[in-house]
Formats: structure tokens, sequence, C-alpha cells
């Protein structure tokens, strides 16, 4: 059945060239718990939208235009929608055609069912966005950089393209896209495609900007941002795009954005998406970043004026092969995402800054990987598993740091049981063999054994593949990566507890990784007089570093340390990264009366800035 599907979606897709042929592996098939689609009877194989950004009602307006690949006999065409107001939907030759919204969903939404009479293979659906659509979020003025203009921006991962975008929103169901966005004068419409239009073109109530995304992709893929965006090249092929307040500082954080890109293909194979720019968003950005293909979301909390934080570029733009190449078939298997990338992020690191840097942050790795099994009930806990149950479940849910970090060491676990040599030509020949397709847990599993275990029986059973990737908790012998530098710092850390005065720890010359270790290694519990030394001797309340201080922060508030709270209100009320909001808000919560009350002045007053995604986890933990 599947062959049928792979051979017509590819005839059917414009621009087939960077599919592999025919005679490539069947990608691997998988049912995605999380979609309505019916992808066996009609399959979404390009998407066309036609929208209009209406800032004062909040709401996307128009058309999205599906083209489909249906099997003999199939009569209908099932696509994801969520909170979506459909109006009307019609064939090419504009005959209306039949529809029906199914039951909702609380998390995946509701079937948007289509009769399709024979021969129709492109329906056109006329909807709006509901302005609290979960993708998108639309910033005041106040909220941005420059306090003149609106902003929008779209987060599709995991399942919410289907809030602004009525598709078939599975990761294993790629389309080709392209776009036309009419914004209000002065704005600009970026997104993860080609742009056709770099300046936009004038039409009646502001500009429309056109773009084409010719190489399949899954759904949650397709990205939009919309505000004053001014851009600067850093590279023949590299780029950023940012608001005009930012672009300095952005372009000079990004500075070796074209030898990353160059520093990646040497280790894995050829940059298929043509441009590599970023987009540095504004401070409620919920994540770190967001691999949308050619370009790059990012958060603005990296700007750390050092470059001290572009790791997490190298790991948005190592997903071009991990992730955007080769894509995890289901939620489930979110981790060849995920685990992928974080190896190849260090790889790209060490590459570029030398093995020590690269050491320091595979270290702080480790120790994320054994403070998350001790969060998720410990080694015995479902979700340490890198294939993840997801049944029921949000993908949300799973979306904890175990497919990354637990991922990342077990392909540094293979690495270094078959040598770097091996490893890498058969890493690079993955995502060659395997390019715009969707990758099942299994299936890689598989192909592992075919193309490298090759039925080296003593290699097999030293790898534990069975126990790494079904059982949880971490296979014995797994360790982590030694850094001398993070010694070093231990030995101080451990000084400091010890009575030595905090100014007098040598800590000239120290990274980014070094202080985040430092703090890290501290004693749990301080009394308030140590932790005013440090702060006096280091000034870590005023760290313009947002890794640094958000360290300190969490440092300050499991001891209930009064002087730092303005900080601590500061750096919550002015960005809105999950990864940041949710250790320290749980932290207040679990610091009695105190805490709470500090927790539910704060997010009352910083709760509308933030992104839904970020609101969805708060909410939670602040009752
Ligand atoms: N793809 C993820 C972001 C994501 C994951 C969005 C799950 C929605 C659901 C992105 O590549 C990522 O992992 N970002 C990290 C930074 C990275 C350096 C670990 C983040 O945002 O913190
Ligand atoms: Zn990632």
């Amino acid at each position: 059945m599947y062959r049928f599907s792979a051979l017509a979606l590819c005839a059917a897709i414009v621009g087939c060239a960077p599919v592999p042929d025919v005679t490539a592996p069947a990608p691997a098939m998988a049912r995605d718990i999380h979609s309505f689609a019916r992808p066996e009877e009609a399959r979404v194989s390009h998407v066309a939208i036609d929208l209009r950004a209406d800032f004062a009602q909040k709401r996307l307006d128009g058309t999205a235009t599906l083209d489909v690949v249906v099997a003999p006999d199939a009569q209908r065409l099932i696509v994801d929608t969520r909170g979506l107001e459909i109006q009307r939907v019609s064939s090419a030759g504009h005959s209306a055609l039949r529809w029906t919204l199914g039951e909702a969903d609380p998390v995946l939404g509701r079937p948007l069912t289509i009769q399709l009479p024979t021969g129709v293979r492109r329906v056109e659906i006329a909807y709006r966005t509901a302005p609290d659509a979960a993708a998108l979020q639309w910033l005041a003025p106040e909220q941005t950089a420059g306090k003149r203009q609106p902003y929008l921006f779209s987060q599709g991962q995991a399942i919410l393209t289907r809030t602004w975008i009525p598709t078939q929103d599975s990761p294993g169901i790629r389309q080709t896209y392209a776009a036309t966005i009419v914004v209000p004068e002065g704005l600009r419409a970026v997104m993860s495609a080609e742009m056709l239009t770099p300046e936009g073109e004038p039409v009646p109530g502001g500009r429309a900007f056109r773009f084409r995304m010719d190489r399949p992709i899954p759904p949650y893929l397709i990205a939009l941002a919309v505000g004053d965006l001014v851009f600067r090249p850093l590279g023949p092929r590299t780029g950023v795009y940012t608001e005009p307040e930012v672009l300095d500082r952005a372009a000079n954080e990004l500075a070796d954005l074209e030898q990353m890109v160059e520093a990646a293909e040497r280790l894995y194979g050829q940059y298929r998406w043509g441009r590599y720019d970023v987009l540095v968003l504004p401070p409620s950005f919920p994540f770190g970043g967001m691999e949308n293909p050619r370009l790059t979301f990012a958060t603005p909390t990296i700007l750390a004026g050092d470059r001290s934080l572009v790791s997490l570029i190298a790991h948005e733009l190592a997903h071009s092969w991990s992730g955007n190449l080769v894509t995890n078939a289901t939620w489930s298997d979110f981790w060849l995402n995920e685990g992928f990338t974080t190896y190849f992020e260090n790889r790209i690191m060490e590459a570029l800054y030398g093995s020590e840097r690269a050491a320091m942050l595979a270290n702080l790795g480790w120790q994320t990987l054994q403070a998350a099994i001790a969060e998720l009930g410990g080694p015995a806990g479902a979700d340490t598993r890198l294939h993840l149950d997801l049944g029921g479940r949000d993908p949300d849910q799973g979306m904890t740091e175990i497919p990354y970090e637990k991922g990342a060491a077990l392909l540094r676990t293979i690495e270094q049981a078959v040598g770097r040599e091996r490893w890498d030509a058969y890493l690079r020949s993955y995502f060659d063999r395997y390019a715009f397709q969707p990758m099942t847990t299994q299936a890689f599993l598989s192909d592992l054994r075919s193309n490298l275990i090759r039925g080296d029986v003593a290699l097999e059973q030293r790898l534990q593949l069975e126990e790494w990737v079904y059982r949880p908790g971490v296979p014995t012998g797994a360790t982590p990566v030694p850094s001398s530098a993070f010694q070093r710092v231990e030995a101080l850390a451990a000084a400091f507890a010890s009575g030595t005065p905090a100014a007098r720890i040598p800590t000239q010359g120290w990274s980014t990784q070094e202080w985040q270790h430092f703090i890290g290694s501290l004693p749990m519990t301080l009394p308030t007089a140590r932790l005013a030394e440090l702060d006096a001797a280091f000034r870590l309340s005023e760290q313009g570093n947002s890794e640094i201080l958000f360290a300190w922060l969490e440092l300050a508030v499991r001891n209930r340390y009064e002087p730092a709270t303005p900080a601590l209100e500061r750096f919550l009320t002015s960005q809105g990264r999950r990864k940041f909001l949710t250790p320290l808000y749980t932290g207040l919560m679990a610091q009695g009366e105190w805490g709470q009350a500090l927790a539910r002045s704060i997010y009352a007053a910083a709760r509308p800035t933030y992104h839904s995604v970020s609101t969805g986890t708060i909410d939670a933990i602040v009752k």
C-alpha cells in the first residue's frame, strides 16, 4: 500500500528533484495518533496559502488550496484543524464541495472531512484563524524592541500548525508549500521558504509577500513572522533578520554563521536548503530556537554579546539534516530529531571552537540528562525511554530533555564503539539514504544493523540498543564526557563551600559554560550571607548573560534569597522562554507562601506577554 503513495506523491510534487529516486529504501510509514489524516486514502502533497494578517482582529483570513494524491476509490480527504473557522470548501473549478467538521478534541482539534468527487485533485478552503490560535502570537508594539509596530509569529511544532492552516498536520506527511501573505504597510513578512518578493508588492490595504518552498517538508515546519524587520547578510548564503534596534547586536553574535554551515557540511554532507538565515524574535518567543527550514527562529536571550551561547544556533542548523531532511515519523520518535541534533550540534561546536568547549557543553548536557531522569521518576520512569508512549497525551508531554540528551548519549556511545570515522561515514550515508523522508525508531535500528553493525555480534551486544531505546533510564556503562576545565571549576566550588571567600575564587577568563557549571556545583542550600558574598563579588543579579543569570536565579529562589527578587522579577517579565520560566516558577511554588505569593504576582503581570506554549505549561504550575 505504501509503495503506491510514495510513487504517486513523488509524481505529484513540482520540482521533485531533491527527493530520492524510487530505488531508495521505502520510507518508514507509521500511524500517527496525533493526526486525523488518512493519508492512505488521500494525501496532501502541496499547500498554497493566501492570507491577510489582520492585527486589529488578531486573525489570519483567506484560503488554503491543497493538492491531493488520491488512492483509487477514495472519496474523501481528511485534514486537521483546531479552532479554525471554516467558511467554504470548493474544488479547483470553484464548485462547492461537501464538508463536515468532526467533534472537537481539546488536543487534536477537529477533523475536516471533505467529499472528493471523482477526479478532484485540488481543494480550496476559505477560513480564518481564531484570535487565540495556539500557534500564533500577536504582539502589541510595546512587546517589541522598537515599540512602534505590532508583530506576529507562528510556532508549528509539534501539532499547532492546524491552528492556522487546515492541512494534514503529521510529521510523516511531507508537503511543499507556497504562500501569499498580505500585511499592513510598514511591516515585512518572512517565512521558512524562498522569498519571492523581499520588499513585498503594494496591494490594497498593505503589501503582499510571496514565498515558495519546493522541497517537501513536514507541516510543523511551515512558519511565518511579520514585523518591522530588517536584514543583514553575514555570508554568501547566510544572514540575519530582526528589528532595526537589534540588528547590530544580532549580526555581531551570529558572525560565525557561514562557517557553521560549512562545518556542518564537512561533517554530514551538503546543506540542501539553499539559504540559511536566522530570525531573532522578540523576547516572548517561547523556545530557544526553532529549526524552520531556511530560516531558524531564535530567542533574543542568546544575544550575550560574546557569542558564548551560539551552540543554540548550531543546534537549529543541525536540524537541517536531522529533523528537516530525515524527520521523526511520529512524535513518539521525537528523539530521532532531537537526539541526533544534540549530537550533531556538539560536533559543529567542536569543529568551530575546539574540543574543550565541546566537552563542557556535552558535560552540561549529561548533567541535564541526570536531572531530567530524577524529575521524571528516576531511572524507572516511563518517560525516560527514548521511544515514547504518547497514547492519549499531548505530544508536548513527551518533549522533555530525555530525547535530546539520552539520544545524544546513545549516539556518542555508538561513536565510541565503532570509531569516529566509521560512525561519521554511516551517519552521512543515513542522511543521504533517507533525505526528505520520515523515519521511525524501528526503521533506524534496522538501518543501523544493516549498514553499521552488519552482524558483528560482539558490537551488537556491547551497544545494548534495545535497552537504550525501549527501556527507561540509561544503561550502565554510559559515562559523561569529561572536561578538565570543569574539574578545576568543581574544585573551586568545593573550596567556596568549605569557606573560601567568593572574592578569592580565581574566575578570570571563565567562559559562560564554566560560570554555569560553577553555580550548578555550589551546595543546594547556602546561607544568605554567602549568597550575598557571591552576588557582590560576581555581580550575578546584574548578569546580562541569560544562562548565567538563570543559573543564579535558580540558586537564589531555592534559598529564598530576597535581594535577588528584583532581578528575578525583571527576568520573568522581560522574556518568555519556557526553558527559563518553568524551573523558576516551579522553584518559587516550592518555597511556601513566600515563593507562591511572588510567583502569583509576577505571573499575573507577565502572563499576558507570554506565548500560549509557555502559558500552557506555567498555568499548571502557578495555580
Ligand atoms: N525543535 C525544537 C523546539 C521545539 C521542540 C518546539 C518541541 C516545539 C516542540 C528546537 O530545535 C529546540 O530543541 N530548541 C531548544 C534549544 C536547543 C539548543 C536545545 C530550546 O528551544 O530550548
Ligand atoms: Zn531541536
